[in-house]
């Protein structure tokens, strides 16, 4: 995780910096620092977000140079020794890393042997010493770096300042994500381009395994053996990647508004005249293979559970695993299987993983991500882009809607089937009416919830997905421990937890499951559960929580999952927590 900034050569360094890292604090909060040239290198950095560091770094600097960090823990616990930046032995090299260096514990023996100590646990300040090593043995910058790229295992995208170039920034890349913005008299870095779409549109994005030196006017890049690569400027729109909270309290409820709109994008991306667009070759190679494999982790893997059922619908096997599961025991059911692999980010560690293996077996497979350009996009085989615009808050909602819509769209396009559209048209008026008039009642159960410990979900069939997803989001932004249950799974342990006052939220829009439903309820009621039902119109009862209109009882995560989201969100609301950043949790997981 870990979010990196740096700029050369603008006007005001310390506004670009933290304000940067503010934007990219969704990749981690635990800590946060910056360092800068002015007659030596100057380090600010504490524990706290990015909000405290504000308050540390004075605001006349003067410098042309400046690099920042906001951390995920990952080697080391979150205290000012670990916070990046991390400065040399002999304050040559100071630097900010994303990623995880897999063999830092070789390294550090290694630099040890050469009389190097260190202050603290992290792997980067080792990355920090062994440059610093390679650059007074070798007297080349970029040699040591390019050294160093053989020698580090794992994953690194790094920011580097040098004490004997003040004028020139360093960076290195494998794994995790770094992104240059061109300027007019000065050059930005960044882990993504959100930090720099105020003042520029021109982007360079750096491949695994390339290198290089950054002035005010100059880029240039180096693979690994030392060979200068053109590196093509990309033009990025400033829409899908702006991070504005366009005048709403927290980016989660900015998301979840912004369901209708992405469910809309898709329709417009992927259908014209009534018709479907994919890719001709990607639904010929879908429709050739026997077994179709998911995988993904989180609210992603929670869609695939929904995607795999359409896909079921159209007479395709399928088989859905969690990436870091799948990664250290990986099945190939078939004779010729295909994969989809989902991620919200495209840069979670455990599927970058996964697609190695894909490779190594030469499978077909197919990313659907709501990141261009980001890891899984560059180096899947297919690549379909959700096209939600960035999602900031670490509870992902639009996301998964854009997920199991996109797969309920390409399941359909298999069979050429277009009542699907007409079904996701009619979902929009159902989601629009949640946001219009039920609000004040899921504040009200919010409150009715908030001080619980422990809470059930129940669900059958694609209530049941959706409760997983329910689940989920309650448990990330609230605290409260939640579980998700099958309404036929109960009596076979789970119900041995119900006891008195405890809430039971369930799923009833699907005629076929209705009727067990609401013998779960009674169930459940009769050994002192609370219930909340939440059920569509045809199948109310008027005892039920929340009546939403009817629509395509298969589209539920789709139609109906806004209410789970703002419970979640006004659940944490009235708890006071911080609903974008939940504690211990980072938006993009990029280590295993
Ligand atoms: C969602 O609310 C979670 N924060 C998390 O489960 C997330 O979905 C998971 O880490 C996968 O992320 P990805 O979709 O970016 O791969």
């Amino acid at each position: 995780m870990c979010g990196i900034v740096g700029c050369l050569g603008f006007k005001n360094p310390r506004e670009y910096v933290l304000n940067g890292l503010k934007t990219l604090d969704y990749r981690g909060y635990d800590s946060a620092g910056v360092a800068y040239y002015n007659d030596g290198i100057r380090i600010y950095k504490d524990v706290g977000a990015v909000e405290h560091l504000m308050e540390l770094v004075p605001q006349d600097i003067k410098t042309d140079i400046m690099i920042g960090h906001t951390r995920w823990a990952t080697h080391g616990v979150p205290n000012v020794a670990n916070t990046h930046p991390h400065i040399s032995k002999h304050k040559k090299i100071c630097l900010v890393h994303n990623g995880v260096i897999e063999n830092y514990e070789d390294v550090k023996k290694f630099l040890i042997g050469k009389h190097y100590d260190f202050y603290g646990d992290t792997d980067s300040e080792i990355v920090a010493n062994l440059i610093e090593h390679y650059y007074l043995s070798e007297n080349d910058i970029l040699d040591a770096l390019k050294k160093c790229m053989f020698v580090l295992k794992g994953s690194y995208a790094l920011a580097i300042i040098c004490n004997d170039y003040p004028d020139e920034m360093f960076v290195m890349k494998n794994g995790s994500p770094l992104v240059i913005g061109k300027g007019d008299g000065f050059n930005f870095v960044a882990s993504d381009a959100s930090p720099m779409i105020k003042y520029t549109d021109a982007f360079i994005e750096l491949n695994d395994q390339e290198y290089g030196r950054i002035t005010k006017t100059n880029v240039d890049i180096y693979d690994a053996n030392g060979v200068k690569v053109t590196k093509k400027l990309i033009k990025k729109d400033i829409e899908s990647i702006s991070h504005d909270l366009k005048g709403y309290p927290h980016y989660m409820l900015k998301e979840i508004e912004e369901i209708p709109q992405t469910i809309k994008r898709l329709l417009e991306t992927y259908v014209k005249d009534g018709k479907y667009t994919f890719d001709e070759s990607l639904l010929n190679k879908l429709r050739e293979s026997d077994h179709i494999m998911f995988i993904a982790c989180g609210t992603s893997y929670h869609s695939s559970l929904v995607g795999g059922r359409y896909f079921e619908h159209y007479g395709k096997s399928t088989s859905k695993y969690i990436a870091s599961e799948w990664a250290f025991d990986p099945v190939f059911p078939g004779n010729k299987p295909f994969i989809i692999l989902i991620s919200q980010s495209g840069e979670t560690a455990d599927l970058i993983h996964c697609l190695k293996i894909i490779k190594e077996h030469n499978l077909k497979n197919l990313i659907i991500t709501n990141t261009g350009g980001s890891t899984l996009d560059r180096n899947c085989m297919y690549s379909l882009l959700l096209h939600s615009g960035v999602e900031v808050s670490v509870a992902s909602t639009k996301a998964y809607v854009a997920q199991v819509t996109l797969l309920a769209m390409l399941a359909a396009s298999l069979s050429k089937d277009t009542k699907l559209i007409d079904d996701l048209t009619d979902s929009l008026d159902v989601i629009y009416d949640i946001q219009d008039h039920y609000k004040p009642l899921i504040m009200k159960v919010a409150d009715e919830i908030k001080d619980k410990k422990n809470l059930f979900y129940l669900g059958r069939s694609f209530d049941y997905f959706l409760s997983l997803e329910a689940s989920l989001k309650l448990k990330e932004i609230s605290y409260i421990h939640s579980e998700a249950i099958p309404g036929g799974e109960l009596k076979h342990g789970p119900i041995a937890l119900i006891e008195k006052g405890i809430p039971v939220i369930v799923f009833i829009t699907d005629p076929e499951t209705a009727p067990s439903m609401r013998g779960n309820i009674e169930e459940v009621k009769s050994r002192g559960a609370k219930v909340y039902t939440i059920a569509t119109k045809s199948l109310s009862r008027p005892e039920d929580t929340i009546m939403v209109e009817d629509y395509a009882y298969y589209l539920s995560s789709v139609a109906v999952s806004s209410i789970a989201f703002y419970l979640a969100y006004y659940v944490a609301l009235a708890k006071g927590l911080n609903v974008d950043k939940p504690r211990n949790l980072a938006k993009s997981v990029t280590v295993e």
